[in-house]
């Protein structure tokens, strides 16, 4: 293909790590047009943004990149401007995409990634905005192309879907219902990357623990992961579990498989069980922290984090003074902390007693003092022990150093040689800070 010729795409991805991943099998489709990637939005010949639908703010920063690329599109009226993810997803806020940016070529849906060669193709031949969104489910997509962004670790998505209806949350309707994948083509998929040289795989999925609950034979997220420990990758990291669906035999299986990262992501969301059965969440907290307590006894030395919202509807300071003790006695290495956003559709959008913003804003900055304190102390009881890295590569914000992520998913930075880029080395924690570690090669 000469250089007149060749046609440029750039993606930009919001929100979470199954966006991050769709757009690596968008990546796939567009290689096999013929098309590559390029960094400069000004240089692209097709730029996609896959949105997030999970809080105003994400839509916030969709609407205004989207102002930006009409000024590339004025100047390069050939370039095919292409929207999609969880906001097109909605069909209230499709039509409203259409109606105030008309210059978009293509809007399509969470379930319409595998058809976006013909939708191209379809945007190509027309003036007009192809919108596409299919409110039927995706078919689960197997075996398609894929680009991933490190040869080191590889994001498998298990599962798509969620059943849960938690009453904020705007994700079971852009997604639709639980589809597990099935086991035998996800286990061929990291036998592969494993045989590729990637050291570590991420299985994705709004809720893994119900992994298999909708598949013929008798297979759960435990079985999985068994199975996953054979195929030779190192390090297997899974997110995101819902407390309610945590069972013995996946603690064990966790406790048992040497290549299952000592890890895990248990999102509590609030710690009052007024605000929990509000939210739908379908535990308490005493049910939660009894879990925890299961969790630490099988596995000790084990990373927790969690994601937090505060502002919840109806939360009062006391509700609140409830998740600052949850968080307390948890002690989590780390939390993703949310001020409530209302979302169209969601039953929690139309509870009365709404908090106000300055009152949110209030309680999430007391929140994050706290994990900040607490993250701290987690880090500087690591000082002295011993822990196994995978090298990352150099570190971002000093070259001379080395980073790479503990078995429960630290960073740290170390002095040593670039090629221990891509292993695993033992290092001594000599340092701590709040959100990072220093160590040294052992
Ligand atoms: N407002 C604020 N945070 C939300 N999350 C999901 N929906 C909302 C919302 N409407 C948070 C939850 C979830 C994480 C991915 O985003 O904490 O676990
Ligand atoms: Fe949203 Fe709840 Fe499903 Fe998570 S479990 S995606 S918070 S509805």
């Amino acid at each position: 293909m000469n250089a007149q010729t060749q046609k440029y795409y750039k993606i930009i991805t919001y929100g979470c790590q199954m966006n991050e991943h769709d757009a690596e099998v968008l990546a796939g489709q567009l290689e096999q047009l013929d098309y590559l990637p390029i960094d400069n939005d000004a240089e692209a010949d097709l730029v996609i943004l896959i949105t997030c639908a999970v809080r105003e703010h994400a839509e916030q920063r969709v609407y205004g990149k989207i102002g930006e690329l009409y000024r590339l599109k004025q100047e390069n009226p050939n370039l095919v401007l292409a929207v999609g993810g969880c906001m097109s997803q909605q069909e209230d806020v499709a039509k409203k995409l259409k109606q105030r940016f008309p210059y978009l070529d293509i809007i399509f849906g969470t379930h319409n990634l595998t058809h976006f060669p013909e939708l191209l193709r379809a945007a190509q031949a027309s003036q007009e905005t192809v919108l596409e969104i299919l409110d039927r489910e995706g078919e689960i997509r197997e075996h398609l192309p894929q680009v991933r962004q490190d040869g080191l670790k590889a994001w498998t998505t298990i599962m798509y879907g969620c059943n849960n209806f938690c009453t904020y949350c705007v994700v079971p309707y852009v997604r639709g219902r639980e589809r597990s994948r099935q086991p035998e083509s996800i286990i061929a998929e990291v036998k592969d990357l494993a045989s590729r040289g990637y050291q570590e795989v991420s299985l994705l999925g709004q809720n893994v623990n119900s992994y298999g609950k909708d598949l013929a034979q008798d297979y759960d997220f435990a079985d999985l992961l068994r199975a996953v420990n054979e195929t030779g990758i190192s390090r297997i990291r899974f997110m995101t579990s819902h407390p309610k669906d945590i069972s013995p035999r996946l603690i064990e299986a966790m406790a048992t498989c040497e290549h299952v990262m000592e890890h895990l992501h248990l999102p509590v969301q609030a710690g009052s069980n007024r605000i929990l059965q509000a939210m739908n969440r379908r535990y308490t907290r005493e049910r939660y922290l009894q879990l925890v307590d299961e969790i630490r006894t099988a596995i000790p030395d084990i990373s927790l984090t969690t994601d937090i919202i505060v502002g919840f509807p109806g939360e009062t300071e006391e509700d609140f003074a409830d998740t600052l003790s949850l968080m307390e006695t948890v002690r989590y290495d780390a939390a993703f902390t949310f001020a409530y956003s209302p979302r169209g559709g969601t039953p929690a959008a139309k509870m009365l007693e709404q908090v106000e913003e300055a009152v949110s804003k209030e309680r999430l900055q007391r929140l994050n003092e706290l994990q900040a304190r607490i993250s701290m102390e987690r880090n500087q009881e690591l000082i002295g022990s011993q822990q196994e890295l995978l090298v990352e590569g150099p570190s971002k914000n000093d070259p001379s150093r080395l980073t790479g992520r503990t078995r429960g998913n630290k960073l740290v930075h170390f002095i040593g040689p670039e090629e221990l880029s891509g292993q695993l080395v033992p290092v001594r924690i000599t340092q701590a800070q709040t959100w990072n570690l220093f160590g040294e090669l052992i």
